[in-house]
């Protein structure tokens, strides 16, 4: 029966790494896949990770099934950390997933049962994942303006003309912060239009974050989320641990739904945990659990926050660093977008040939519509990828 199955197209993200991993070149950057990597480009276990898992390893007594919904401690622990009491807990279902992809695929099968025909407004462009999901789960898709082609920045009032066409059903995507794949992020005011836009239309948002900690600052980068959370009636998010934690392969997530005003919790809760049952059963849980131990300890919540900080201003150092070394080299500001843009990447905001050419003539790789992750860069390399942007005209 299987010689009926067609060939899916290869994730663009994915396959840079693959190319990557081949290539012979001993000079050759990776600028590819969203993983942070240190000055020696290490994906370190976090100290504080380390410790939890030494910490459950030697207290945990049992590996039976948890709940549909994962541990209620996680969900505790993460709803605290990204929310911090904006609406009242009894407001929010909330359940474990396999890392922040899972959280949007529950988040999708959860829009798709209430409404059928909703349509999804995702911004353009926009993690290619969740393209592809929607696509795959038979969803009707709606870009909106997002990227300002010409500044680099977002192009708010683009963004609000087209999000203001989705009506009650449909359903807004937003990144909480640290944008991917451009690194441009709305301002606080342009925020509060957003909101109002959304209350003004009776569309339903939904948050992706996926890099709290990665941008501004652990509170700072939450605090769209928390916004949008206290100004709106229902407001779905998908949450991801991989990257703030480092816990990357242990596929550690959590979907929230808040219903504010409809009193819905129970059947919420009900539909997340059905939803769970229907296509894995239980959530993974040893990293939920890691995660949790590092929240609810206060010494290594502690070290978590100064190490994730440490991350945080590596990049955002890197991130200067190029911006200078390509104004020295081209004598004109037209990169200090670089150092403008928050998290882990930048939109380079050039053609797919001149990508390529990075690629073959420096072994530079990053994805085709020139998203570069900055965590891929260090000291030595900034210098060598701001001469290749010079001498591929870009
Ligand atoms: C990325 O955008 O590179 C990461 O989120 C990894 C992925 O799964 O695509």
């Amino acid at each position: 029966m299987f010689e009926t199955l067609q060939a899916q197209p290869a994730d663009k993200i994915l396959m840079l790494m693959q190319m990557f991993r081949e290539d012979p070149r001993e000079q050759k950057i990776d600028l590819g896949v969203g993983v942070y990597k240190n000055a020696d480009g290490q994906t370190p276990i976090m100290r504080a990770v380390k410790a939890a898992e030494k910490k459950v390893w030697e207290t945990q007594d049992t590996k039976s099934y948890t709940g549909l919904a994962g541990d209620p401690a996680f969900a505790d622990a993460m709803i605290d950390l990204i929310l911090a009491g904006a609406v009242a807990r009894d407001t929010i279902a909330a359940v474990a997933t396999p890392g922040g992809t899972g959280a949007c695929r529950q988040a999708f099968e959860a829009i798709k049962m209430a409404r059928p025909g909703a349509r999804v407004f995702v911004s353009d462009p926009t993690w290619p994942n969740h393209l592809s999901i929607l696509k795959y789960l038979g969803m009707e898709v709606v870009p909106y303006r997002y990227f300002d082609g010409e500044t680099r920045g977002v192009d708010i009032a683009g963004m609000l003309e087209d999000i203001g066409k989705a009506g009650p059903g449909d359903v807004v995507l937003l990144h909480g912060c640290c944008h991917n794949p451009t690194g441009a992020n709305p301002n606080s005011a342009d925020w509060d239009a957003i909101i109002a836009s959304l209350q003004n239309s009776g569309a339903t948002a939904m948050v992706d974050i996926a890099y709290q900690g990665f941008g501004d600052g652990l509170e700072e980068d939450a605090a769209a989320t928390r916004k949008l959370a206290a100004a709106l009636p229902e407001l779905l998010i998908a949450a991801s641990c991989s990257k703030n934690f480092g816990v990357y392969r242990e596929r550690t997530g959590l979907l929230m739904l808040i219903a504010q005003d409809t009193g819905a919790k129970a059947l919420n809760q009900g539909t997340l945990a059905f939803l769970n049952r229907q296509n894995y059963s239980f959530p993974p849980d040893h990293g939920a659990r890691i995660v949790t131990a590092v929240l609810t300890d206060a010494e290594l919540r502690a070290d978590w926050q100064a190490e994730l900080e440490d991350v945080r201003l590596s990049m955002l150092g890197l991130r200067e660093e190029l911006a200078n070394e390509l104004r020295r080299l081209s004598g004109s500001d037209r990169f200090g977008f670089l150092a403008q843009h928050r998290g882990m990447f930048s939109r380079l905001g050039t053609t797919p040939e001149l990508v390529e050419k990075l690629r073959v003539d420096h072994g530079i790789y990053m994805v085709g519509d020139s998203r570069m992750n900055i965590a891929g860069l260090n000291k030595q390399t900034v210098p060598i990828l701001a001469q290749a942007i010079i001498d591929c005209g870009i």
